[in-house]
C-alpha cells in the first residue's frame, strides 16, 4: 500500500512520547488507562476542558502543547460521545478524524484506545487503525514540488490496547482491506494518458502475489467471444480494450462463486456523442466501478476470505476517431440480442452488458453485483450519499442494504419493472442504449438486465460516490474507492464458509 503512516500495536499501561492521543467520552470522562497517564498532570485536563468547554462530545477535541506535568510535546483528547453506543463506523471515523487532527509534522503518535465503562475491542481498534490509514491517503506522485511538511517522515503511530495480540490479528484482516480500498483509490486518480486500457489489465496482475488468478482478454480473444458491444464502444481508441477476470478461491468447497463486474472506462469523452467540455476531465473516473472489483478481489484474497469470488473487469477506452461507432449502429452483442446505438455517450451499458453474459455463462455464479458510474441521471436522484441499488432478488438487496448502514458506503434501491423495460425496445434491433428523457438511471438498469438472465444480480451505479464526493473523516481522496469495505462486509457477513 502506499504507506502514509507506519502503524503498530502495544500493550497498556502506556508511557508513550511524542504527541498522545487520549479518548474522552461524555462528560470527559476516561478509561483507566488514560486516567493513569494523566496522574502526572494533576487536573489539567479538569481546567483545560473547562477552558475550551470541551465536554467529550463526538466530534469535538481538546488540543494542549507541552503540557505540565507530561514528558510529551502536545496532548490531543478527542471526544467520542456516548462509550457504549459507539460501533464499526463510528471507530473508522474516530480513527480518521484522530489522523486528521495530527500536525503534518508529525513523528511519534501514540494514541491510547481506552474508555470508561466499555473494554475497547480487537475489531474496534483496527477499526480505528483502518480510519487512520484511509485517512492518511493522498494522491500526490504527480506533484513535484512538494512544501516541507508534504515531506515529512512517515509518522510512527503505536495504538495502545488492552490485548496487543487480538489487536495485531484484528488488524491483519483489516489491513487487507484497507490496502484494497488505497488500491482502488489509486486506479481511480490515476489519469487515463498513464492508465490506458492494457496498463489497467497489467495492474491487474499484482493481484497474483496475494493468490488471485488472473487472465486477462486482448482483442482478439474478445472477437472470437462475440463481445461486439463492448468492442464497439473501443474501437474509436488506439488503445486496445481489454476483458480482466480475477479469480479468488477461499472456500473449502467447490460451490459456485459470487460475481462481482466492474465498469471500466478509462476515459469517457462521450465518442461521437461527445461530451461538453467543462468538467470533461473527470471522466478519468468512469473506471471507478472496475477499481472496486480490483480493490475487493485484494481485499477477499488478503484477508483470506473462505469465498469463492470472480471479479471481471470491462476496460475501455471512449474516443471520437474516424473509426469511432456512430449513433444509428447496430451491434451484435455476445448474448445474441442486437443493439441500436442512439447515443454513444451511454456506453456503460454496452460494456457491462456484454462482461455480464459472459460472467453468468462461463461462472454460473450464486449472484452477480455489478458496479458503474453509468449515469448523471442517478446523481441527480440520490446526490451524492447513496449509491443506486437495482435489482431482481429482495434478499441480495436487503443485505447490501445492511452492509451499506454497517460501513457507511449506502445504496438506496431504486424500481425496476416491465413498463421501463419497453423504453429501451428499439426500431430497428432488439433493444436500444437509451431510454429517453426520463428515468435515466432505471432505464440504462432495465437495458444492464437484459444481460443476466435469471441470476440474482443487483446493479449499484456510483456516478455519484465513487469520485469527487464530499470529503468525510477517513476520505480526502478525489477517488472514494467506494464500494470494497461495502462488498467485503456483505461477503463476510453472508457467503462465507
Ligand atoms: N460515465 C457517464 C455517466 C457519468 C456522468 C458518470 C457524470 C459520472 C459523472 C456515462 O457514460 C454517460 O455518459 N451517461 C449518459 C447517458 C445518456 C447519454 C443516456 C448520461 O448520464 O448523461
Ligand atoms: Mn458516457
Ligand atoms: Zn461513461
Amino acid at each position: 500500500m502506499s504507506d502514509s503512516i507506519k502503524l503498530s500495536f502495544a500493550k497498556f499501561p502506556a508511557a508513550p512520547a511524542g504527541i498522545v492521543v487520549l479518548l474522552a467520552a461524555e462528560g470527559v470522562t476516561l478509561g483507566a488507562a488514560a486516567e493513569s497517564f494523566l496522574v502526572p498532570a494533576g487536573d489539567l485536563l479538569t481546567r483545560a476542558a473547562a477552558a475550551e468547554r470541551f465536554e467529550g462530545k463526538s466530534g469535538s477535541a481538546l488540543d494542549l502543547l507541552a503540557p505540565a506535568g507530561l514528558a510529551v510535546q502536545r496532548l490531543i483528547v478527542a471526544g467520542v460521545g456516548k462509550a457504549a453506543e459507539l460501533k464499526a463506523f463510528d471507530w473508522l471515523k474516530l480513527g480518521g478524524s484522530v489522523m486528521g487532527r495530527l500536525p503534518s509534522a508529525a513523528k511519534d503518535v501514540a494514541v491510547v484506545l481506552a474508555l470508561p465503562g466499555i473494554e475497547v475491542s480487537a475489531d474496534a481498534a483496527a477499526e480505528f487503525a483502518l480510519g487512520m490509514r484511509l485517512r492518511a491517503y493522498s494522491f500526490d506522485r504527480y506533484k513535484t514540488k512538494k512544501k516541507p511538511d508534504e515531506q515529512a517522515a512517515k509518522p510512527k503511530v503505536t495504538l495502545f490496547v488492552a490485548d496487543e495480540a487480538a489487536a495485531k490479528r484484528a488488524w491483519k484482516k483489516r489491513e487487507g482491506v484497507g490496502e484494497g480500498v488505497v488500491l482502488a483509490r489509486d486506479l481511480v486518480n490515476e489519469p487515463a494518458n498513464v492508465l490506458t486500457p492494457p496498463e489497467f489489465a497489467d495492474r491487474t496482475e499484482a493481484l497474483k502475489k496475494v493468490g488471485v488468478d488472473v487472465e486477462v482478454l486482448g482483442e482478439k480473444e474478445l472477437r472470437k467471444l462475440g463481445m461486439r458491444a463492448l468492442l464497439g464502444v473501443g474501437q474509436g481508441s488506439e488503445q486496445e480494450s481489454r476483458v480482466v477476470v480475477m479469480r479468488w478461491n477461499g472456500s473449502k468447497s467447490d460451490d459456485a462463486p459470487v460475481a462481482f463486474i466492474g465498469k471500466g472506462v478509462v476515459f469517457d469523452t462521450g465518442g461521437i456523442s461527445i461530451k461538453q467540455a467543462a468538467g470533461m476531465e473527470d471522466m478519468k473516473g468512469d473506471m471507478a466501478g472496475a477499481a472496486c472489483v480490483v480493490g475487493l478481489m485484494h481485499a477477499l484474497a488478503s484477508r483470506k476470505a473462505k469465498v469463492n469470488a470472480v471479479g471481471l473487469i470491462g476496460i475501455v477506452e471512449n474516443m471520437p476517431d474516424g473509426n469511432a461507432q456512430r449513433p444509428g449502429d447496430i451491434v451484435t452483442s455476445m448474448s445474441g440480442q442486437t443493439i441500436e446505438i442512439i447515443n454513444t455517450d451511454a456506453e456503460g451499458r454496452l460494456v457491462l452488458g456484454d462482461v455480464l453474459w459472459y460472467a453468468k455463462e462461463r461462472f454460473k455464479p450464486r449472484f452477480m453485483v455489478d458496479l458503474a458510474t453509468l449515469t448523471g441521471a442517478i446523481m441527480v436522484a440520490l446526490g451524492t450519499e447513496h449509491a443506486g441499488l437495482f435489482s431482481n432478488d429482495d434478499l441480495l438487496s436487503t443485505r447490501l442494504a445492511e452492509a451499506g448502514l454497517a460501513t457507511g458506503e449506502k445504496v438506496w434501491r431504486m424500481p425496476l419493472s416491465p413498463e421501463y423495460d419497453k423504453l429501451v425496445d428499439s426500431k430497428f434491433a432488439d433493444m436500444k442504449n437509451t431510454g429517453g428523457r426520463f428515468g435515466g438511471s432505471i432505464t440504462a438498469a432495465q437495458f444492464l438486465q437484459r444481460f443476466v438472465g435469471e441470476v440474482p444480480w443487483a446493479h449499484l451505479d456510483i456516478a455519484g460516490v465513487g469520485m469527487s464526493s464530499p470529503s468525510t473523516d477517513f476520505n480526502r481522496s478525489w477517488g472514494s474507492g467506494w464500494g470494497v469495505r461495502l462488498l467485503d462486509h456483505m461477503v463476510a457477513e453472508h457467503y462465507e464458509d
